[in-house]
């Protein structure tokens, strides 16, 4: 490589459109995923105060923020359903007419078209404890707990789910999961898995927008340990051979050493949840002046996908898309 003065690297960076010729990683509305959630019994969009501009959405706002969404261009949507029924196991999941399942089918009529229809699959939601799975004492029964996630993915994909994505970090969920798919006629429904997610102080904000907060313990016995990185490979190498289409690191912003490693020893499809807490970091500053929100929020992104993220779930896609078109 020559040195200075024959090579002054700043001029590549001397004009915006010398800057965006020779840009390494791209960025576009087609790159990001939006999370929505849809809440039963509710007779007008809650807001979410730890996530401002996010809602807990009846069918109908939830329609029309997905078409918004949709005409910005963004690749998909993923759903999060809140029933007003929670029991032990969680059985509104895998209800036929639950209202998740409504929101799917109404969804798939009008945008699916334009982009995928992705379906969160856990029970934290559905369970009066909160816990991911049914429960054994204290621990959640892993087994018990796969032949449930099975069933809900069967419902899911005939409400018409375009992607089922479990989040639960049970052993073994994806094959159990393919395998009733499998079985149930739906072969080309694609699993996009949840393989690295941790035990994270970054889903806050979600919590209160799921309501799914653990009533006891946390979820540390299930999902990983952030100081372990083989471990996310393993988990990874795990899924693909169970069947897994695509697969996920989450939270994003503190993994993306994990995002890079994913990427570079597997060549799979790669998403990356970039969490309600890094939107809620994000937002909180911006509010008091603190940072400008379009500017830090467009960099979290374009590092999310310099690391080796294909799609990025995010809560600032709408806005995301409007900047970038
Ligand atoms: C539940 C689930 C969580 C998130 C997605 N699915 C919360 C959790 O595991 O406690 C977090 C998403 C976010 O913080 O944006 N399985």
């Amino acid at each position: 490589m020559p040195s200075f003065p024959s090579y002054r690297p700043r001029r590549l960076r001397g004009t915006a459109a010398l800057r965006r010729a020779f840009a390494e990683t791209s960025l576009q509305p087609s790159h990001l995923i939006a999370p929505l959630f849809v809440k039963e019994g509710i007779d007008e969009a809650a807001p979410i105060s730890s996530m401002p501009g996010h809602y807990q959405h009846t069918l109908e706002s939830l329609i029309k923020e997905a078409r918004e969404l949709v005409e910005r261009g963004v690749a998909g949507v993923i759903l999060f359903g809140i029933p007003a029924h929670k029991d032990p196991e969680g059985s509104e999941a895998w209800n036929d007419s639950g209202y998740l399942q409504q929101a799917l089918r109404t969804i798939k009529d009008e945008v699916s078209e334009a982009a995928l229809v992705v379906a969160d699959l856990c029970l934290c939601e559905y369970t009066d404890h909160g816990h991911c799975g049914v429960l054994d004492g204290e621990l959640v029964d892993n087994d018990a707990t796969i032949d449930r996630y099975a069933r809900i993915a069967v419902s899911q994909a005939r409400s018409g789910a375009d992607v089922i994505a479990p989040s639960g970090m049970m052993d073994g969920q994806v094959a159990a999961i393919r395998s009733s798919l499998d079985d149930s006629g739906f072969p080309n429904i694609p699993v996009l898995a949840y393989s690295a997610k941790y035990a994270s102080g970054f889903y806050g904000p979600f919590r209160e927008a799921a309501e799914g907060a653990p009533q006891f313990g946390d979820r540390k016995t299930y999902q990983q340990d952030p100081a372990n990185v083989e471990e996310a490979l393993r988990e990874v190498a795990l899924d693909i051979d169970e069947g897994a289409d695509a697969v996920m690191v989450k939270p994003a912003l503190p993994y993306l050493d994990v995002i890079r490693q994913v990427k570079d020893s597997f060549g799979y499809p790669t998403v990356a949840y970039n969490v309600s807490g890094e939107y809620a970091m994000v937002m909180a500053a911006a509010e008091r002046g603190w940072l400008d929100e379009r500017v830090a929020t467009l960099e979290a992104l374009t590092a999310i996908r310099r690391a080796g993220a294909d799609l990025v779930i995010t809560y600032h896609a709408k806005k995301a898309a409007e900047w970038l078109s």
